[in-house]
């Protein structure tokens, strides 16, 4: 390897993750001694931070320096903390581990759990507001295009049908679940991709389209993970998804077929950035770090 040579994957994404846990330590450093803050800070810590990875790498390609991304990174992943908080309260998916620890609602209670979810959502929309991001209508197109991602047309959706989806009557088709997925799991990880281009006043279509790929392919991986995964590596507990009547790709194609369909994902959110050349081989090992992942 010469010392020109782009870092390797993983060597990024960890990078990407200290950077993110640095600015996302900054941004709750001076506030109350309280539970709920705690609860924040815990919420907040360790993850794969993929979704800030995305933003701080589509910004790089258009040669946005990560500093200046970096409150997009961090907005992010403290909305994904918020939403894994939600997921894991017994009124969602009743789960007592996340990222290796007790989930919040376990370590705390469950107000706490809610009231820490809801002020890590919040704290997203402030981090959009930091000026290093560029002028107020970029950051207006980053707050808009995240409330639309997160809310009732996105995350919000895709969990509604998820939970719907475990007392449907019949299982959900193909069609329906891919739109479950495109909500839950893939708007934020579209939003993710695209913010790069948003910073760079740049177009932000071929981003979006690699990211509608990986976001199904990342929720496959999840929902194949679920069925022949570790809860030690994982951090989180697994084969609960068929128990609880999850609509999942697994459920809908078995194993085998949720893989290739995964494969295929990964084949086409490539192709959707072929033009950009070897600035996107990050972006492009993401793609396949996403579906070979353990955790
Ligand atoms: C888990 O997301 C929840 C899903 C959307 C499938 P991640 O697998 O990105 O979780 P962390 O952030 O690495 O813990
Ligand atoms: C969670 O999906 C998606 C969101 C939190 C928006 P899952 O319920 O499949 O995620 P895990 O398996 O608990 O991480
Ligand atoms: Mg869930
Ligand atoms: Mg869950
Ligand atoms: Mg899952």
């Amino acid at each position: 390897m010469t010392l020109s040579a782009a870092p390797t994957f993983p060597t990024a994404l960890s990078l990407a993750a200290v950077r993110v846990q640095t600015r996302l330590n900054t941004a709750l450093a001076d506030r109350a001694d309280e539970p709920v803050i705690h609860a924040m800070r815990y919420a907040m810590s360790g993850g794969k931070r993929l979704r800030g990875f995305l933003v701080l790498e589509s910004a790089a390609m258009f040669g946005i320096a990560p500093e200046t991304a970096l409150s997009a990174a961090a907005a992010v992943e403290a909305l994904h903390a918020y939403s894994l908080v939600h997921d894991d309260m017994p009124c969602m998916d009743d789960d007592d581990l996340r990222r290796g620890q007790p989930t919040v609602h376990v370590k705390w209670d469950e107000a706490t759990a809610v009231l820490a979810g809801d002020a890590l959502q919040t704290l997203a929309f402030e981090l959009l507001t930091d000026p290093a991001l560029g002028s107020a209508e970029t950051r207006i197109a980053l707050v808009r295009g995240l409330a639309l991602a997160s809310g009732a047309q996105g995350m919000v959706l895709g969990q509604a049908l998820d939970i719907a989806a475990e007392t449907a009557a019949s299982p959900l088709s193909l069609d329906q679940i891919t739109r479950l997925q495109a909500g839950k799991t893939g708007a934020l990880i579209r939003w993710s991709a695209e913010a790069g281009a948003i910073i760079a006043g740049a177009d932000p279509a071929p981003l979006r389209a690699y990211a509608t790929a990986l976001g199904l392919a990342f929720q496959i991986a999840d929902d194949i993970l679920d069925v022949t995964g570790d809860a030690a590596v994982a951090g989180k507990r697994l084969q609960k998804d068929a128990t609880a009547g999850k609509a999942t790709f697994v459920s809908l194609l078995g194993l085998e077929g949720a893989q290739a369909r995964a494969r295929s994902l990964v084949d086409e959110a490539e192709h959707h950035l072929a033009s950009y050349g070897h600035k996107a081989h990050t972006l492009i090992d993401a793609a396949r770090f996403v579906i070979a992942r353990d955790s």
